[in-house]
């Protein structure tokens, strides 16, 4: 390896006999630099990275044409930059070191960052998961797509990402079909992915829908010929997340695409040219806020049979408790207009936690809408305590439509899978709770991975019953019905770290990055309750089932009309447990702790 410094900001690395990867070191508080592998495929762009200036927290690989000699240039790093001396070639990279939050049971990537999940499809037994991936660096940017599948969506098995950014721009979020007739023309089965080109001009951001295509189930994609395939007729900023599904009663391919504050529906008989059908959402739900990563499926009223549509609206900002949230509304489609059963101001949330975002669902499954979140909040998703890897999935998760005092609404609970992910198990007899009672040490050996499942029925007079998870620490996580205020609340003021303030950069602070836009104070972003109106249960007992892994809280209240995600960070995992019912008492059932674990 040779340094060429043409002047004082650029320089080449030439590497004469290159290794799978050069190892990049990587120090989150800097600025990013750009660095490019010297070429001429689209892919060989600019990329940006936060290369080490004077200490390192983790290296990231930057995969070379392995055997050859090649060239890389790196604009904006100062001659002095530790990443000099640091430089590694390599034909491996370790991912054994993971961090203290590293979830144990549910899907994240071994290394860098990610959000939301992309292209979900399953085919021949395999479901196939992209995700917006960053491979060198654990916070937002260069959009590739990740790859993930797994046979039983527990288990996932990371491969080379799918998409990598390239000239056109970031690969932002989309989905996939796959086109069983080969209507596109590249072949029977081919699958097909859809995604959005960002990139910034001149300080202007331009994005528009593009198309991938693999004819080996997924596993690698070509870029169509012909990108862009669909830009927006009004020049429209915001344009993005395009979603594909298949509408019987027309038998055409549609698109739902968000644009800024509405949704966008497109038609095609080719799955290449889209003519624009209509539009929904300006003035709808809570607003007005940036309408992202649309989902748009049916769903069976239990009571009736009767098919109603259902619309994902990922909206940022616009959660009740700040920053990013998953809304949706119920109702008719025909081909040409979507028509909501509710009126303009009515907002419905998919999930009442704070981490809980593009939730988007897989195609191609029968007998189910099955998706699965993102589990953060843009307000502060770049900084949370962790280095290594930054970003998981919540539990796979099955939608289902159901109704309660007259309304309709959309419930989501863990997938059948899910179960499989017990292990031991301790049952509690049913119990009288009056006042509260300890259950010290009961997770002890559990480590963090748990799920909690118990029956309150409560007297009239009770005003508060649930449980708090505590450790060593001091640091302590209620979960309970407020039968005075009609809520279920899950209160992570005192959960663990809550300040992560400090991990936001001065850069981050003062530049207007794509992501750094919003939310400044994580202290109050973060240390909060989320609620739950209880008036979605019908029932007078209400069965909670909590899934604790290290960092990540999904409460599921009534087999999932009430869903509610969480981020936690605990400073050792919780190993007690404390009952509480004030005000009456009330009858604890089926109340029973598992040990998780892949
Ligand atoms: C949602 C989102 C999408 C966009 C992607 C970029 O979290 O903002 O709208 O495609 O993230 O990573």
């Amino acid at each position: 390896m040779e340094y060429l410094h043409p002047n004082d900001s650029a320089t080449l690395v030439h590497i004469y006999k290159a290794q799978r990867y050069l190892l990049l070191p990587i120090q989150e508080e800097q600025s990013e630099v750009l660095v490019r592998l010297v070429g001429d495929r689209a892919e060989d762009t600019f990329l940006d990275i936060r290369l080490a200036v004077d200490s390192i927290d983790y290296y990231v690989p930057f995969p070379l044409p392995e055997g050859e000699e090649c060239k890389i240039e790196i604009v904006g790093l100062g001659k002095e930059a530790i990443t000099w001396q640091s430089l590694q070639l390599s034909d491996s990279f370790d991912t054994s070191k993971k961090d203290y939050y590293h979830p144990s049971y549910h899907h994240t990537p071994p290394y860098g960052w990610m959000n939301d999940p992309n292209g979900m499809f399953y085919k021949d037994g395999t479901y196939h998961l992209y995700y917006q991936y960053n491979p060198f660096g654990s916070k937002w940017g260069n959009m590739y797509w990740g790859h993930a599948t797994s046979r039983d969506l527990i288990h996932w098995q990371t491969h080379e990402p799918a998409l990598a950014r390239d000239t056109l721009g970031h690969i932002f979020s989309g989905s996939a079909v796959i086109d069983r007739m080969g209507t596109a023309g590249f072949g029977k089965d081919a699958i097909l992915a859809y995604y959005t080109a960002h990139r910034s001009l001149g300080g202007k951001q331009w994005q528009a829908q593009c198309l991938a295509y693999s004819t080996d189930n997924g596993m690698t994609y070509t870029k169509y010929q012909g990108n862009p395939i669909l830009t927006p007729f009004d020049g429209v900023a915001d344009f993005r997340d395009p979603k594909v599904f298949w509408y019987a009663p027309r038998e055409a391919w549609y698109m739902i695409v968000s644009a800024d504050k509405e949704m966008r529906f497109y038609r095609s008989e080719d799955l290449k040219k889209w003519d624009y059908v209509s539009a929904f959402g300006e003035g709808y739900g809570a607003r007005p806020n940036q309408f992202e990563c649309p989902d748009f499926f049916e769903l069976p009223m239990p009571e009736t049979g009767e098919r109603k549509w259902v619309m994902l609206v990922n909206i940022n900002p616009g959660c009740p408790f700040g920053g990013s949230a998953t809304e949706y509304f119920i109702g008719t489609f025909d081909g040409e207009t979507f028509t909501p059963d509710t009126k303009p101001e009515v907002a419905r949330w998919l999930d009442f936690g704070k981490d809980h975002y593009a939730f988007v669902t897989f195609h191609g499954v029968k007998e189910r809408i099955l998706g699965m979140p993102w589990t953060s909040n843009w307000q502060y998703a770049n900084v949370t305590p962790f280095k290594q890897s930054r970003g998981m999935n919540g539990l796979p998760r099955e939608l289902f439509l159901f109704s309660s005092a007259g309304r309709s609404y959309v419930g989501s609970r863990p997938a059948r899978e899910v179960t499989a992910l017990r292990r031991e198990q301790i049952l509690q007899p049913d119990l009288m709770l009056r006042d509260s009672v300890l259950f010290s040490n009961l997770m002890k050996d559990y480590a963090g991975d748990f799920e909690l499942e118990l029956e309150f029925t409560p007297d009239p007079a009770v005003e508060r019953v649930g449980f708090t998870l505590l450790n060593e620490e001091g640091d302590s996580l209620p979960v309970y019905l407020d039968m005075k205020q009609g809520r279920v609340v899950m209160d992570r003021t005192r959960s663990g770290i809550t300040d992560f303030g400090e991990k936001a950069t001065p850069h981050e602070r003062e530049s207007g990055d794509w992501r750094q836009r919003e939310g400044l104070n994580y202290h109050n972003d973060f240390a909060l309750s989320t609620w739950a109106p209880l008036e979605l249960c019908v029932r007078r007992s209400y069965r909670l089932r909590l899934f604790i892994d290290r960092s990540l809280a999904e409460l599921f209240v009534e087999d999932g009309r009430i869903a509610m995600t969480n981020l936690i960070f605990p400073h050792s995992p919780y190993t007690s447990l404390r009952l509480f019912s004030e005000g009456g008492k009330t009858k604890v059932t089926h109340f029973r702790l598992y040990h998780l674990s892949l």
